[in-house]
């Protein structure tokens, strides 16, 4: 291993302790003095920059390639802040190196001043005014989720790169806007249901995933599990999908297949979290074991994640108008949840789902 990559993995394993603790562990800073000791041998001229061009680590203007797991995850914690390269300068202090580190650790801009360190933000579009435009974020999202899943419905590859910017985009803005139902997107017209469900149930999980202190990895995997949730739908004949009226015996069936079509369909793709093709074949799945794809493993077998999943799933199906039936009121999906916990839903998520939207849900008007 390179002193590079020695470099990155102590200011990586720094991140994460930051993220776990606080900069002020003991573990943070031995690792951050560790870090600056590799400095010297980094510098070219006065500098050492990292620098993230498209999929790739550059480093002092030159293609790296040692991807060690810590390399990626530096990767992805500097794309998931928006940050495409950091340059440091000599002279820089271990203090600087940790203050730094714990503000990229945390959510937000970062704001500190860093006279050896400089960093350049990919600007992202924001509404006008005080807050953000939370609906013509969402809406954007739709779109673009819209795009990528036309995109599989004429068998090209999936666009990841775009589902993952959808996914950072709902990381950040429910880490902006409190209140759960203003993010939460009501589909504008009946062929847009597909879009703003698997949308919806993205941000539903996080926000689930959120209040369960998960790690930011697996935020980010849950969201992706929560957009390609359905994706096998687009498998399944216009006519069924579309259909407005209730769906014959026949046509049922082929609707259960979805889940089966969507993992059958990720699972020849390379790069996808596993989260995403076990959720895209179990979300239909129940707690106790049965639902569907029928399966002979009974009594709360079901992945976690398609658990969570499973009752955004639920709260946003039930919370959409369709030609079959009136939309639900959120309180009265929260009485159906509550209800059927324990046998459709694991009690314990349902518990953390009621407990946090009731938290945010009336935090503001
Ligand atoms: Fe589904
Ligand atoms: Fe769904």
């Amino acid at each position: 291993m390179s002193e590079t990559t020695d470099f990155i993995t102590d200011m990586m394993i720094a991140l994460s302790n930051c993220s776990l603790y606080r900069k002020e562990h003991p573990a943070v800073l031995l690792l951050c003095q560790r870090a600056h000791g590799r400095l010297g041998a980094l510098y070219e001229g006065d500098t050492f920059s990292i620098a993230l061009l498209d999929d790739s680590l550059h480093i002092n203007g030159q293609p790296f390639s040692e991807k060690s797991l810590h390399v990626k995850n530096f990767m992805k914690r500097l794309k998931r802040k928006e940050i495409e390269k950091v340059v440091v300068s000599r002279g820089v202090t271990v203090v600087e190196l940790m203050d730094f580190i714990a503000e990229v650790a945390l959510p937000g801009r970062i704001s500190g001043t860093y006279p050896h360190i400089a960093w350049g933000i990919v600007e992202v579009k924001r509404g006008s005014g005080a807050g953000v435009d939370v609906s013509a974020i969402m809406e954007e999202n739709v779109e673009k989720l819209k795009g990528v899943f036309h995109g599989v419905a004429r068998f090209k590859r999936l666009d990841l790169k775009g589902l993952e910017e959808i996914v950072v985009s709902f990381i950040d803005t429910l880490r902006q806007e409190v209140n759960i139902l203003k993010v939460i997107t009501p589909a504008k017209s009946y062929s847009d249901y597909t879009f703003t469900h698997n949308t919806n149930v993205a941000v539903l999980s996080i926000f689930q995933a959120q209040a369960l202190a998960f790690r930011d990895e697996i935020l980010h995997d849950i969201g992706l599990a929560g957009l390609l949730h359905d994706v096998g739908k687009m498998f399944i004949s216009k006519e069924v999908l579309g259909k407005k009226g209730k769906l014959s015996g026949r046509e049922w069936e082929e609707m259960k297949k979805h889940p089966t079509y969507g993992a059958m369909y990720l699972a020849t793709l390379p790069d996808i979290p596993k989260y995403a093709l076990v959720a895209a074949y179990e979300h239909h799945m129940k707690f106790s074991g049965r639902g569907y794809p029928a399966t002979r493993r009974k009594g709360g077998k079901q992945h976690i994640i398609s658990q969570i999943i499973a009752i955004a799933d639920f709260f946003d199906a039930l919370r959409t108008d369709r030609p079959y039936r009136k939309s639900v009121d959120p309180m009265s999906i929260i009485g159906i949840l509550t209800e059927t916990s324990g046998k459709d839903f694991n009690p314990r998520l349902v518990e953390n789902f009621v407990r946090s939207y009731k938290q945010v849900a009336t935090a503001s008007p």
